[in-house]
């Protein structure tokens, strides 16, 4: 097999001058917890660890008024960073700053305010019914599947029913694994090192360079697609109306089709690793699993569940906040310092990647009682409602919070509500699951299940 020359587009992730290419090393130590490394010099030494890392340093933070400060205080000093992100996110809102961002963002803020809820439930529920379709069958073939994969699929759904107005318009299987492909920074890393020792290689670029083939077709695939119903206030109209509006000249075609790019994975791939985290835990704890069901039985019995009954599911609904303070989908967030700045007394230069160690935080024994435990019950009660600002920060914080955080929860919990009520999902893989951090926290391999029907 021979080398083949890196096509433009797959080079970034696993660049030299890529944080995420650079982190890797401290991502070693603990093949089960990469993060458990990080964890610990969190812990053991100062809140901001600045690293030197070739000619460039890395500035770690893990206390929450630090992160405020970068997200709120002096947001506009930390420009957003996105190398080798861009072939998933083109020029996207997420990938913008200042004056250009506000543009793009303010007109599509509608779209996710949580009075658009009670529209999208209906629709929310159509992609659960279906996905509980494919695990009637799953449970009687006893075939055993990927977690991730499931809920990847059930979350894509999700968005093009309720956002767009459309059936998926491709195969949900075939896009989870491409973007799977293309995200793991260890393919991108181990496809540069070989060609560096003239080594032959079988991951080729070019299978970095076909996902992103397969995931730029889906953006004009959802905008071709025949509208479901016609609804008028769905984000894809909200996009359109951008396109034809004079006084956006920024929110071109091409932008059009990158905020669909954005949502399909923004929206899907943080949804879906969530529920999926949520069904592990559901299943190595009989007790939450029987909790959930007996709160759906008593807040909607036998019909389904209501945009009104959403608030009554809170148990199902600390769940899944336990599980993103356990494993926040986006481990870390990342800026690049544009001037000279201080943070906890030490010095920041321009260039200066900065890492909120959103992990660090959550599992910091300072803000969180056995931090390591799964406990749904933390968010339940007053206790919850006196957190220290900035402990929790699953969506981010400040303006660049994420725009469908809460839309998210009301997706996962509906989900996590209606599928345990009907099945007993069964985790049969390594236990405890490995993590695999790369742009997201993953488990490590996915989660292999097998779905029982409930009698
Ligand atoms: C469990 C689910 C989710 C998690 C954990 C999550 C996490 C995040 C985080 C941490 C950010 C901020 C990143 C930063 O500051 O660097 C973000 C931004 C964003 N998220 Fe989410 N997200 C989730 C679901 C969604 C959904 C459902 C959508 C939309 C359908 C979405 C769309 C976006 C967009 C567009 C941004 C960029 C906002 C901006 O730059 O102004 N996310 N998300």
């Amino acid at each position: 097999m021979t080398a083949i020359t890196t096509p433009s587009h797959a080079q970034g992730l696993g660049e030299e001058a890529s944080i995420w290419f650079k982190l890797t090393p401290l991502l070693r130590g603990n093949p089960h917890n990469p993060l458990q490394v990080l964890l610990q010099m969190s812990q053991r030494y100062d809140a901001v660890i600045a690293i030197n890392m070739g000619n460039e340093r890395v500035v770690f933070l893990s206390e929450p008024e630090h992160i405020k400060h970068v997200l709120v205080t002096k947001v506009d000093n930390y420009v957003k960073y996105f190398d080798g992100l861009k072939p998933i996110f083109g020029k996207s809102m997420i990938t913008h700053d200042g004056a250009v961002w506000n543009k793009i963002r303010m007109p599509q803020q509608a779209a996710f305010h949580p009075d658009m809820f009670g529209e999208y439930i209906p629709y929310f529920l159509e992609a659960i019914r279906a996905k509980m379709d494919t695990w009637a069958a799953l449970a009687k073939s006893g075939e055993t599947v990927e977690m991730v994969e499931q809920t990847w699929t059930l979350a894509a759904d999700m968005i093009c029913k309720a956002l767009f107005d459309r059936q998926m318009p491709f195969n949900p299987h075939v896009v989870f694994k491409c973007v799977k492909t293309y995200t793991d920074v260890m393919n991108h890393k181990s496809i540069r090192l070989r060609r560096q020792s003239g080594e032959d290689f079988e991951v080729t670029d070019e299978d970095a360079a076909k996902a992103m083939e397969t995931w730029w077709e889906v953006p004009p695939a959802v905008i071709a697609a025949n509208p479901r119903e016609d609804r008028e206030r769905t984000l894809l109209k909200m996009i359109e109306a951008c396109v034809a509006d004079p006084d956006i000249p920024e929110f071109d075609e091409q932008q059009a089709l990158d905020e669909i790019k954005q949502y399909l994975w923004a929206g899907t791939e943080t949804t879906a690793i969530t529920l999926a985290w949520a069904l592990y835990h559901a299943s190595k704890s009989p007790e939450i699993a029987e909790r959930i069901r007996l709160e759906g039985e008593t807040v909607y019995g036998d019909r389904e569940p209501a945009a009104a009954d959403y608030s009554a599911l809170a148990y199902t609904r600390a769940v899944i906040q336990e599980t993103m303070r356990i494993y926040p989908p986006i481990w870390g967030l990342m800026r690049v310092a544009a001037e000279a700045d201080t943070i906890g007394g030490k010095d920041v230069r321009p260039g200066d990647r900065i890492v909120m160690f959103a992990y660090g935080v959550h599992h910091s024994p300072k803000y969180w009682d056995e931090p390591e435990e799964f406990r749904p019950e933390r968010w339940l009660g007053e206790a919850a409602k006196k957190r220290k600002p900035y402990t929790y920060i699953p969506f981010g914080g400040g303006k660049r919070s994420c725009i469908g955080g809460a839309m998210s929860q009301v997706e996962n919990t509906l989900a996590l509500s209606m599928l345990l009520r009907r099945f007993r999902p069964e985790y049969v893989g390594v236990d405890p699951p490995g993590i695999h951090a790369t742009v997201t926290l993953c488990p490590k391999g996915g989660l292999p299940f097998k779905i029982r029907e409930l009698g």
